[in-house]
């Protein structure tokens, strides 16, 4: 395949190579991977990473006094250095390891939840969060006595700014948490504005990072939230680590998610005391291998460099965008103004199930379904849509295929 027609100066035929699995065909068609924004691939550095640990330093951490864990410990705790260098944290404590995104929020709705907001205090999320950040609040709601309040979205899949603010007119909200980007529409919501308007109410403010972290450089504290969380393998590193960040004071004032080992001070058949931030969240064994993975994969965006992954992504979307208009029957859901490289899409008369199955014969890979959004589906009264989602390895020629091949799939059903 012809891989190359990007204007921007941004190698990603040298990209590509660093992803073995992009080499496959597909059903005797180049695989044509669209579907980065579910998991991204990952590249060499990071497989190699994890195989190096394995064939050479590998010990459970934190607990040994022997070579092999000392090792293992530097290694992985140096992924909390390059994740708090990432997002420019204040302090590697304020970095806490979870299993991925959703595992973070459930540790935030428990622990700040239960925790630190009380009873009649209100959260706000968006009507375009994932389910991982709506089920989390509603079982606080059930539990503990929150209102839970839902920030409606525009027509053009934005955040609707008057109505957002005019939830937190009453001052009850303790909590805003709201997606940095929706994994369906693409958007980016205004974050500065969201904080400076729900901190000017007294809310705290979560951003759920999970998108937004592959495709924009993330300040928290020029952002100036409290919370911040995002999962690694969205990010080309390992599943089953992810990260939630949250400002030092407020980890500190928060009661322990999970109790066991690695978490404690001292523990005694009548009490127990907690370890420090951020250890207090981390009980158990943790994903060690993953972690050392994450640290790969950060380097490896850091080496790339974010300006280059967005203008790359910019570029995309925009041929995306144009060449998808040019198609009766494909309509695309969202036309936010400020917005990164995940496109949604309906073709009349076809199920995007059968879109995305016919488009696999093609080689093309893009998810369908409702994509664990189903409240943002039935605001556009849509079970479903086809969704094309892009990485730093995708090529305009990509984009082209994924045209070309909606084409095919039009011309079948017609
Ligand atoms: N949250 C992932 C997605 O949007 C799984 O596909």
């Amino acid at each position: 395949m012809n891989v190359m027609t990007n204007p921007v100066a941004f190698d990603v035929v040298r990209i590509r190579e660093d992803f073995p699995i992009l080499k496959q065909t597909i059903r005797g068609k180049p695989l044509v991977f669209l579907d980065s924004a579910a998991s991204a691939q990952k590249p060499r550095i990071v497989i190699d990473a994890m195989v190096h640990a394995m064939e050479t330093q590998y010990a459970n951490i934190h607990r040994g006094l022997h070579w092999m864990s000392e090792r293992t410990t530097e290694a992985y705790e140096a992924t909390r250095d390059a994740a708090a260098a990432l997002m420019n944290a204040n302090d590697r404590s304020e970095i806490v390891f979870t299993g991925n995104s959703t595992g973070a929020i459930n540790l935030l709705a428990h622990s700040y939840g239960r925790g630190v907001l009380k009873p009649g205090q209100a959260v706000v999320i968006s009507g375009m969060e994932h389910h991982s950040n709506i089920v989390p609040w509603q079982m606080l709601r059930d539990a503990h006595g929150i209102e839970l309040r839902i920030a409606p979205v525009t027509d053009a899949g934005e955040l609707d700014m008057d109505a957002f603010e005019a939830l937190l007119e009453d001052g009850k909200v303790g909590l805003v948490a709201i997606t940095h980007m929706s994994n369906v529409l693409g958007t980016i919501t205004p974050a500065e504005r969201i904080v400076k308007i729900a901190h000017a109410h007294g809310a705290k403010v979560m951003f759920d990072g999970s998108q937004a972290i592959v495709h924009r450089k993330i300040d928290v504290q020029a952002l100036g939230c409290d919370f911040y969380v995002w999962t690694g393998h969205k990010l080309y590193g390992p599943t089953g680590i992810g990260v939630l960040w949250g400002r030092k004071e407020l980890l500190e004032r928060m009661p322990p998610f999970m109790g066991g080992g690695d978490m404690i001070s001292s523990v005694t058949y009548e009490t127990s005391t907690w370890a420090a931030v951020p250890h207090k969240f981390e009980a158990g064994t943790p994903a060690i291998l993953e972690g050392i993975g994450l640290k790969a994969a950060i380097d490896y965006v850091q080496t790339i460099g974010y300006d280059a992954m967005a203008a790359h992504e910019a570029s995309l979307t925009e041929h995306a965008l144009a060449r998808l208009a040019t198609v009766d029957g494909v309509r695309v859901l969202g036309q936010a103004q400020d917005r990164g490289g995940v496109i949604s899409f309906t073709l009349d008369k076809a199920h995007s199930h059968d879109v995305a199955t016919l488009l696999d014969r093609q080689g093309i890979a893009v998810r369908a379904g409702h994509h664990c959004a189903e409240p943002l589906m039935r605001r556009f009264d849509l079970d479903s849509t086809a969704r094309a989602s892009f990485g730093v390895y995708t090529t305009h020629d990509e984009i082209d295929a994924l045209v070309d091949g909606i084409i095919r799939v039009r011309e079948f059903f017609q």
